[in-house]
C-alpha cells in the first residue's frame, strides 16, 4: 500500500517540477477542488481532448458537435430532476465542524479529522448557484453539473436546423461544476472540471444493441488514449446507485493508487431528459421518422468521460521508473498522440552555429507538420535525454558533425532515439516525418 501511495505522491511531485499540475490559486494557499493546468500540462489535456474529438466526433458520421452555454436557468434544472437528486448525504462533526459525504465515512460516527461525534445532515445539493443579472430576483441560474441538458434542451433546435436521422448523437468537450462535499485525490474528485460527452439519440426497441457498441467503443478509445485497460474494469451500477435518470449504467473503473474507482460511464438514460423537458418547456421534443411514418420520443444512450480523470489515469499509466546506462530515470510512456512535446531536436553542442542553424532548420520544417516540437540545446546530451524522458516525449533527435557531412555517408541523417527503450537509429532528415508518424 505505501508503494502505490507512493506512486500517486510521485504523479503529483513530477506534476507540479515539471509544470503539469499546479494547485489552483496556488500563492493564495489554493483553492479545494481546483487545479490548473500548467504549460505542458495544458498541452497534454488539449491532445486529450483532441484526439477525444477526432475519435467520437470527426472520425464518424453519426456524431455531431454542439457547444452549450455554461449558464442554464433554473427551469432546466426542476425539468431534469437535478435540483431535487443530485445530491449527496452529508454528515458534519460536532466538534471541529468538518464536513464529510456520509457514503464515503468507514466509521459512520465518529469525525476522522478529530475523533468527534458525526451528525448527519439533509441531502446536499452539488449544483452552483450564481446571481444572474444586476437586481435581485432576476432568476436564479446554475453553472451546469452536466453538459447533457445542453444538448437535450437544443434538441429541437438540431432536429429543424441538421434534419439528423436516427441514431446521431451530439457531442461536447467544455466545463461542469459541481460542489462536491469533500474534494480529495488530486485530479479526481474537483470542483470545476471539463467533461467530454455526447447523447446517442436511437429508437427504444434498439438501446440494447447500442449500449453494446458504446461499450466496445468506449474500450478503443481507453487503449487509444494510452491508459492501462489491465487497469480498467466495468462495474454493473446497481439500481439504488444508479443516478436517477438512468435505466442501466455500466461505469469504467481504474485502479487508482487510492482504491478502485470510476473512470467513466455509460447510462442508458431512456426517453427521460426530452420526455421531461418537452412537458416542463411545453415545447414537443419528438421525432418523426419518415421510414415508418410515425413520431415518438428517442431514448439517448449516454458515454460520459471526465477530462481530468482521463489525465490522471494518462499519467498513472505511463508513469515508469527503471535503469538506463546504470543510471536511475522516471519516464512518462505517454503514447505520440497525447504527449506534450512528441519530438525533441538536439545540437549536438552548444556553441557550434553550423550545428545549431541545421538543428532549426529541421524544428521548422517538422513544426508545419506537428505543432509539439521543440529545439533544446540545454545542458549535455544525457541531461537532455533525461528531461525528455521525465516529460513524456516519444522522439529525441540529435543533429551531429555526421549531419553536416564529416563522414559523407552519413550527410544528411540524424540520431532518433525511441523514448521507452533508449535505442537510437540514424535516419534520414527526408525520412523524419514518416518516423514520427
Ligand atoms: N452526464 C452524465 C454525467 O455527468 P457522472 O457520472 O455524474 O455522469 C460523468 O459524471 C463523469 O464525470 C464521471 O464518469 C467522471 O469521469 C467525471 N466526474 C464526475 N464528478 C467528478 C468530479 N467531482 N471531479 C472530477 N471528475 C468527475
Amino acid at each position: 500500500m505505501a508503494e502505490v501511495n507512493d506512486k500517486m505522491e510521485k504523479v503529483i511531485s513530477l506534476s507540479k517540477r515539471r509544470g503539469f499540475v499546479f494547485p489552483g490559486s496556488d500563492i493564495y494557499g489554493g483553492l479545494a477542488g481546483t487545479w490548473d493546468f500548467g504549460p505542458l500540462g495544458a498541452d497534454l489535456a488539449h491532445n486529450i481532448k483532441e484526439l477525444w474529438w477526432k475519435h467520437f466526433v470527426k472520425e464518424r458520421e453519426d456524431i455531431l458537435p454542439i457547444s452549450t452555454s455554461l449558464v442554464v436557468p433554473e427551469a432546466v434544472w426542476r425539468a431534469s430532476g437535478h435540483l431535487e437528486n443530485f445530491s449527496d448525504p452529508v454528515s458534519i462533526c460536532t466538534k471541529c465542524g468538518h464536513t464529510f459525504r456520509t457514503d464515503h465515512l468507514e466509521d459512520k460516527e465518529v469525525c476522522p479529522d478529530c475523533g468527534g461525534k458525526l451528525k448527519s445532515q439533509a441531502s446536499f445539493n452539488l449544483m452552483f448557484p450564481i446571481g444572474m443579472g444586476s437586481s435581485p430576483g432576476q432568476g436564479v441560474a446554475y453553472l451546469r453539473g452536466e453538459l447533457a441538458q445542453g444538448m437535450f434542451v437544443n434538441f429541437k433546435n438540431v432536429l429543424d436546423t441538421m434534419q439528423p436521422k436516427l441514431p446521431f448523437g451530439l457531442a461536447q468537450i467544455g466545463k461542469a461544476f459541481r460542489n462536491e462535499i469533500s474534494p480529495r485525490d488530486f485530479l479526481f474528485r474537483v470542483r470545476e472540471f471539463d467533461l467530454m460527452e455526447f447523447e446517442y439519440f436511437i429508437k427504444e426497441s434498439d438501446w440494447e444493441k447500442y449500449f453494446e457498441m458504446w461499450k466496445e467503443e468506449m474500450w478503443k478509445w481507453i487503449e487509444r488514449v494510452g491508459i492501462s485497460k489491465d487497469s480498467v474494469h466495468e462495474l454493473e451500477v446497481s439500481d439504488e446507485d444508479r443516478a436517477h435518470y438512468s435505466k442501466r449504467t455500466v461505469d469504467f473503473e481504474f485502479d487508482y493508487p487510492f482504491g478502485r474507482k470510476e473512470l467513466y460511464g455509460l447510462a442508458y438514460r431512456t426517453d427521460y431528459d426530452l420526455r421531461m423537458h418537452s412537458e416542463a418547456s411545453g415545447v414537443d421534443l419528438s421525432y418523426f421518422d419518415d421510414e415508418s411514418n410515425q413520431r415518438f420520443m428517442p431514448h439517448v444512450i449516454e458515454p460520459s468521460f471526465g477530462h481530468g480523470r482521463t489525465v490522471l489515469a494518462v499519467l498513472l499509466s505511463a508513469y515508469r521508473e527503471d535503469e538506463m546506462n546504470g543510471e536511475k530515470r522516471v519516464y512518462l510512456a505517454f503514447k505520440p498522440d497525447v504527449a506534450p512535446v512528441r519530438a525533441a531536436i538536439f545540437p549536438l553542442l552548444k556553441n557550434k552555429p553550423e550545428l545549431i542553424a541545421k538543428a532549426r532548420e529541421i524544428y521548422a520544417e517538422l513544426k508545419k507538420e506537428f505543432s509539439n516540437i521543440i529545439l533544446d540545446d540545454n545542458g549535455n546530451i544525457g541531461k537532455r535525454y533525461r528531461r525528455q524522458d521525465e516529460i513524456g516525449t516519444p522522439y529525441c533527435i540529435t543533429v551531429d558533425f555526421d549531419t553536416l557531412g564529416e563522414n559523407p555517408d552519413l550527410l544528411n541523417t540524424v540520431t532518433i532515439r525511441d523514448r521507452d527503450t533508449g535505442e537510437q537509429k540514424r535516419v534520414a532528415i527526408s525520412e523524419l516525418k514518416e518516423a514520427l508518424n
